[in-house]
């Protein structure tokens, strides 16, 4: 018997960058995201002989992956299995593919072996894999912060329906992963105290200008919350510099069209491309836009989408 589970990436507004001391993969800041559809990841599964993980049609060996179900089996029986993940859309480019690719892994298994975890049960078993797969678990507006530190819903993506477009500058998976940037920055980067010091007023503003569909509000938290992690990242040593010329253009791009009036903010993860969050309103003009900076290879306009989801047709 095949299982099959789909998970979209997620984009955070409020980041996640640095961790606790602790067991657990337990973020050092509460983060904020939105869930997008079009873009998925496919997980199938069948019982085996021994474990195999397969992704976008090669045979890895991803200690995550590994630890991931390692965690699983101290507490659940599960037997060997083969792990066959797709992805439509490039993997390790900022597009945040682990999260929904652990998204899909752990729903997968909790159906296929029936495990009868609850979202924030997975969400945790998530979050251990990857901080941001945490909250891939759900659609829409999600949080993740203290005590639990599983992502919980916030707003429906319906109720809300903003717009992503995305900026792609570079295909090439990126050069320094989150998990090791974020050490590096926690060890090296002057910034990092006061960015831990004021995350958690950060994300509160955001729950709230979040539940009062506050476009103005969130447009300038996710700013500030992207441009502190980058001006962490920038800082630490050896530097983190993520972004390229293209990078940069799109913002200088996206400034011009907020001074002009349109509902446009930009967010920026671990990597080179820009998310342009717009309202549906601006959608088109935005994408244009973004489509003609120089430095741009392409663009993909996608909308909010729903958490992970066994397929059972
Ligand atoms: C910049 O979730 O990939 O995208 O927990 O070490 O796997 P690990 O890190 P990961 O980091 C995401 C960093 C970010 C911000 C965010 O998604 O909140």
């Amino acid at each position: 018997m095949t299982t099959l589970a789909k998970a979209h990436p997620n984009i955070a507004l409020i980041k996640y960058w640095g961790k606790q001391h602790t067991a657990g993969n337990i973020p050092a800041t509460p983060s904020l995201s939105i869930t997008l559809d079009t873009l998925t990841s496919t997980t199938r599964l069948n019982t085996a002989a021994q474990d195999s993980f397969t992704l976008n049609g090669s045979l890895v060996d991803d200690p995550k992956i590994a630890a991931c179900l390692a965690i699983l089996r101290e507490q659940y029986e599960i037997p060997p299995l083969v792990v066959v993940s797709d992805n439509n859309f490039p993997t390790a480019a900022g597009l945040a593919s682990s999260a929904s690719g652990f998204a899909a892994l752990i729903t997968a298994i909790n159906h296929h072996c029936s495990l009868e975890m609850s979202q924030a049960q997975q969400s945790a078993f998530a979050r251990e894999a990857s901080g941001s797969a945490a909250r891939s678990i759900f659609g829409g507006y999600v949080g993740l912060s203290q005590p639990d530190w599983v992502a919980k819903p916030l707003l429906d993506a319906e109720l809300w329906p903003l717009r992503v477009v995305i900026a792609i500058t570079d295909e090439r998976p990126k050069s320094v992963s989150s998990t090791v940037g974020m050490q590096r920055s926690q060890e090296s980067s002057p910034f990092y105290p006061t960015w831990v010091a004021d995350s958690e007023a950060d994300y509160l503003q955001a729950e709230t200008a979040v539940a009062q569909q506050d476009f103005a509000a969130l447009a300038q938290l996710a700013q500030a919350s992207c441009l502190k992690m980058h001006a962490v990242m920038q800082s630490s040593q050896p530097p983190l510099i993520y972004w390229n010329p293209a990078t940069l253009a799109c913002l200088e791009r996206i400034r011009e069209m907020q001074d002009t009036g349109l509902e446009v903010f930009f967010t920026i993860a671990a990597g080179p491309q820009v998310k342009a969050v717009c309202t549906a309103e601006f959608e088109a003009e935005v994408t244009q836009a973004l489509a003609n900076v120089a430095g741009v290879r392409r663009t993909l306009t996608v909308g909010l989408g729903t958490g992970a989801t066994i397929d059972d047709t």
